[in-house]
């Protein structure tokens, strides 16, 4: 019989999930299918107990359910239980473990784009949600000492600061400020939904004073150029999409079910083929 995966989520109707997972399974030849799943909160402990009765082996976890998943789960491994978000569950013989792989995904997709040693670079991260969580206890994890946040809601970005169980010499600023000292920052990353279809003519930050060399990137793949991502073209600075994200993090999850490596290229290419 074959092996059941998939992604909860609401909605979940344009998840490209589907596509690259099962061309690699396919790409690997393993007897497997993985669907999407459009599960509503109130619905959320009973698509669980149907997940175990069914068998079905691992799934993905998104908007809005990445917190709330907690509870109904048996084990929770240490990151995603730092950074307070599941993305990845895996089935072992009736007991759910939940993992986060998108703050993971994100740092491997972002090296290959670094000019220097990872720990060596001055961050901000614009917004302070579940990604900007993922993101920033991750590069902390990682020995990133200098992750400066800003967010809309100032409050959010002062508990998310104060709340990183790592060492680290990092501060929470307004947009304003950020924007100011924007020279300072080697790595300037935007977690908010500022720049997301349909919102798309928004911008989360000004570039006027990011300096040369700098990298700019948004987690955002849909649009996979966003506002943030044009300017930060036409000033010559370095863009990174969030298209790396979206398949680093699938390849870590497929790695967690499989225990096998999924082409990341082959996944990268459905992407930008799917969205044009
Ligand atoms: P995710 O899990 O994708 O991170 P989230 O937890 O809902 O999503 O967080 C959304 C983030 O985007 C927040 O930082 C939010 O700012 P507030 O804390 O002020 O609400 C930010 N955000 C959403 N829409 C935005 C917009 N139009 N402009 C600026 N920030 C925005």
């Amino acid at each position: 019989m074959e092996n059941l995966y998939g992604v909860i989520g609401c909605p979940i109707a344009h998840s490209m999930s589907p596509a690259i997972h099962n061309d690699a399974f396919k790409n690997l030849k393993i007897d497997a299918h993985y669907g999407a799943f459009h599960v509503e909160p109130e619905n959320l402990k009973a698509a669980i107990e149907g997940i175990k009765a069914l068998g079905i082996k691992g799934f993905n976890v998104t908007i809005p359910h990445k917190i709330d998943i907690i509870p109904f789960l048996d084990e929770v491994h240490k990151t995603a239980e730092i950074i307070g978000a599941v993305n990845t569950v895996v089935n072992d013989n009736g007991k759910l473990i939940g993992y986060n792989t998108d703050g993971n995904g994100y740092v491997e997709s972002l090296k290959s784009n670094l000019t220097k040693s990872l720990t060596a670079n001055r961050f901000l991260i614009i917004g302070a949600g579940g990604a900007a969580r993922a993101i920033y206890y991750t590069l902390a994890s990682e020995g990133c000492t200098q992750i400066d946040l800003c967010n809309r809601t100032v409050e959010k970005a002062e508990k998310l600061v104060n709340d990183c169980p790592f060492e680290h010499e990092s501060r929470f600023i307004t947009i304003r400020q950020a924007e100011q000292e924007l020279e300072e920052y080697d790595v300037i990353i935007n977690t908010t939904a500022s720049g997301l279809h349909p919102n798309v003519n928004e911008q989360p930050i000004s570039l006027k004073m990011a300096k040369e060399g700098s990298i700019i990137s948004d987690i955002i793949y849909n649009p996979i150029e966003t506002a943030l991502l044009k300017e930060a073209k036409e000033r010559g600075l370095i863009v990174h999409n969030g298209v790396g994200m979206f398949v680093y993090q699938a390849a870590l999850a497929f790695k967690l079910w499989t225990g096998e490596e999924p082409d990341i290229k082959r996944m990268e290419s459905i992407v930008y083929e799917k969205l044009g």
